[in-house]
């Protein structure tokens, strides 16, 4: 985690240099990581007789496990915290599934948009791709998998969740990843390899592969809680913004970092023609693009009406997501 932004000047801004993203990051990355380690198992689930193939389980944990910069989950627990008190027990048990859950649809999409039908790329997190390693099949397998394994997560059986707190996790999970949204935006992705979009094609079809799953982490983490109707629209806003913006800067590195920087070949977009901020606006404009989505995207935690300590890590992951370097 670095870059946090030092040219702040509002009142929200000046909580986040008091704040220590890495310090509040790392004792819930090893949280997430434990529980992703935990969950993606070939134990045999309750009820059935028999667990799964070892070989599919490889391939969905070498997909999850130890990598990635666990930006999805962070927003969970950070969106459950703006709006719940830290110790609440109940809730936290919610937001630590729906953090996983949000992750393994992620990981899913990663193994997906690495195969030789989609991106083809042979590098993910500097390791080679799920099918490099484990086969095309295995690997489109383990992506539909870890797809139904996070909406299992998101149900337990246990009466640790409330059945309306795990119905509506479920919704807002299920559109964010599908045809109206992740699958739909990389259905645009596919489709217009070659061809010059238009400013506002190009934000939809970004919205869509990479925003609605980011902006759908902070939405569920505030759904684990209590959400006030005017903290829940603010807190969409901030998830709408730094979602596009992601993507922005996901471009943006395409072109700017090198692969060991990245964990994945940089260059791709050009090499397979596709169209992204860069190649519509260029270094410069899309630079600047980015910078006004974490302006809207602060915007948001300042008019949300949530305290400031409350939003400190929503707004430092903004800081991140933008001025990232990988
Ligand atoms: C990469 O996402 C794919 C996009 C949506 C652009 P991340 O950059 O969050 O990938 P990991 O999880 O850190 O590997
Ligand atoms: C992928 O976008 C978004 C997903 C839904 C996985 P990219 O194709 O640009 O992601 P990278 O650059 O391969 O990580
Ligand atoms: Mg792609
Ligand atoms: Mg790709
Ligand atoms: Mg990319």
């Amino acid at each position: 985690m670095s870059g946090m932004a030092s040219d702040m000047a509002s009142p929200a801004r000046l909580a986040s240099t008091a704040f220590d993203l890495d310090t509040w990051a790392g004792v819930r990355l090893v949280q997430v990581e434990q529980a992703l380690d935990r969950w993606v198992t070939s134990d045999v689930p309750q009820g059935l007789s028999h667990g799964a193939p070892a070989e599919l389980v490889d391939a969905m944990r070498y997909a999850v496990l130890d990598g990635g910069k666990r930006l999805r989950p962070l927003l969970v627990l950070a969106a459950h915290e703006a709006v719940c008190d830290e110790d609440c027990v109940t809730c936290f048990a919610a937001a630590l599934r729906a953090a996983c859950a949000v992750e393994l649809i992620h990981a899913y999409s990663l193994v997906h948009d690495d195969m030789p039908c989609m991106d083809n790329d042979v590098l993910r997190r500097g390791k080679p791709t799920v099918h490099v390693q484990f086969g095309e099949a295995s690997a489109l397998l383990a992506g539909d998998a870890l797809q139904a394994l996070a909406f299992e997560l998101l149900t337990p059986q246990d009466g640790s969740v409330a059945p309306t707190v795990q119905a509506n996790l479920c919704g807002l999970l299920a559109r964010a990843a599908g045809s109206a949204g992740m699958a739909g935006g990389q259905a645009i992705d596919l489709a217009s390899v070659g061809l010059p979009l238009t400013e506002s094609q190009l934000r939809e079809m970004h919205e869509l592969k990479t925003g609605a799953l980011l902006q759908a982490s902070v939405v569920m983490g505030a759904h684990c809680g209590a959400p006030e109707p005017h903290a829940l629209r603010a807190l969409r806003a901030y998830g709408a913004a730094i979602g596009l913006a992601f993507q922005v800067v996901d471009d943006i590195l395409d072109v700017t970092a090198d692969s060991t920087t990245l964990g994945k070949t940089a260059g791709k977009d050009a090499d397979n023609n596709k169209p992204t901020y860069v190649s519509l606006m260029g270094l410069q404009a899309s630079q600047a693009y980015a910078q006004r989505l974490l302006a809207q995207a602060r915007l948001a935690l300042d008019d949300s009406g949530l305290p400031q300590t409350r939003t400190r890590a929503l707004l430092a992951l903004a800081d991140m997501v933008v001025n990232r370097a990988n």
